[in-house]
C-alpha cells in the first residue's frame, strides 16, 4: 500500500519503518530542515522517499498523521482539498505542550476535530504505541502486543488501518465510530502520564483481554 506520511518525527519514523519493512511504499515529509527530512527518510528505509507535504498527501492511499497538536488542525485545513476521498490515520494526541493534560476531550476529541478540519477523508483515530516501543527491535512488551484502539466512521477505511497496525507488530482492537476517540485520547494520556511523571518509562502499553479472540 502507498502510505504518506506528515510529521517526520519519532512517531511517523516508527512507523513509517515498521510499515517499509512490510512493504508498503512511503513518502515522508515535514522537517524544517531538508537534512533532517532525509535522515527520516533514511530511518524508515526500504526505499522511503522524502516529499513536500502535498507530495506525501498524492502519494498516500492512507495518509498518516503525526504531527505535534498545537500544529495538527491548521496543517489539516490546509490540505482539505487534497485530503478528500483519503484514509487519514490520526496517530495524533490533543496533549497540552507541557503534556500535562488533554487540550480538548470527552465532549469531542482530537479526532472529530481532525474529521472537521478535512470533511472529505476517511479519518480513522489509532494512537500508536510510545514511539521508544516503535524504534525497538521488538514491538512486543513482556512478550504482549501493546494494543491499539481504531476508531472511525468508515468501516472500510477502519479494516484498512487495523491492517496497518497489525504491521507494526501490535493488537489492532476495532473501537467501532470515531467518536469512541474522545475515550481513546484519554487513555492515551493515561500512558503519557504514568510513562513521563510517574516514572514508568516509555515501554509500557495498555493490553485488551478478553475471553474471546479479538
Ligand atoms: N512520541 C510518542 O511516543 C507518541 C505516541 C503516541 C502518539 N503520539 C502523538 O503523535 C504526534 C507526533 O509525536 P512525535 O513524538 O512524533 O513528535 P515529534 O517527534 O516532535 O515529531 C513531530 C513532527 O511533526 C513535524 N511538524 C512540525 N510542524 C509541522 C507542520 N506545521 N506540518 C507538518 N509537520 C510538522 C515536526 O517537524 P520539525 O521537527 O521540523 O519541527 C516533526 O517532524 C503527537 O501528536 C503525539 O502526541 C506520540
Amino acid at each position: 500500500m502507498k502510505v504518506g506520511i506528515i510529521g517526520a518525527g519519532n512517531v511517523g519514523t516508527g512507523i513509517g519503518r515498521h510499515l517499509a519493512a512490510k512493504g508498503h511504499e512511503i513518502t515522508v515529509s515535514f522537517s524544517k530542515t531538508p537534512e533532517a527530512l532525509d535522515k527520516a527518510a533514511a530511518t524508515i528505509g526500504a526505499g522511503a522517499k522524502p516529499g513536500s507535504v502535498e507530495q506525501a498527501v498524492a502519494h498516500g492511499d492512507v495518509v498518516l498523521l503525526a504531527t505535534p497538536w498545537g500544529v495538527t488542525l491548521e496543517t489539516v485545513r490546509g490540505l482539505a482539498t487534497k485530503l478528500a476521498g483519503k484514509i487519514l490515520w490520526d496517530t495524533t494526541n490533543p496533549l497540552k505542550a507541557d503534556m500535562s493534560g488533554l487540550q480538548i476531550g470527552t465532549d469531542t476529541s482530537g479526532g472529530e476535530e481532525v474529521a472537521k478540519a478535512a470533511p472529505g477523508a476517511l479519518v480513522v483515530k489509532a494512537i500508536a504505541p510510545f514511539a521508544e516501543v516503535l524504534h525497538s527491535a521488538s514491538t512486543l512488551i513482556a512478550g504482549m502486543k501493546p494494543s491499539v484502539f481504531v476508531c472511525g466512521d468508515d468501516a472500510g477505511a477502519r479494516t484498512t488501518v487495523l491492517s496497518l497496525v497489525n504491521d507494526l507488530d501490535a493488537g489492532g482492537v476495532d473501537a467501532g465510530p470515531l467518536s469512541l476517540a474522545r475515550y481513546t485520547e484519554p487513555a492515551g494520556m493515561l500512558m503519557v502520564q504514568l510513562a513521563y511523571m510517574n516514572g514508568f518509562g516509555a515501554r509500557i502499553a495498555s493490553v485488551l483481554i478478553q475471553d474471546k479472540p479479538l
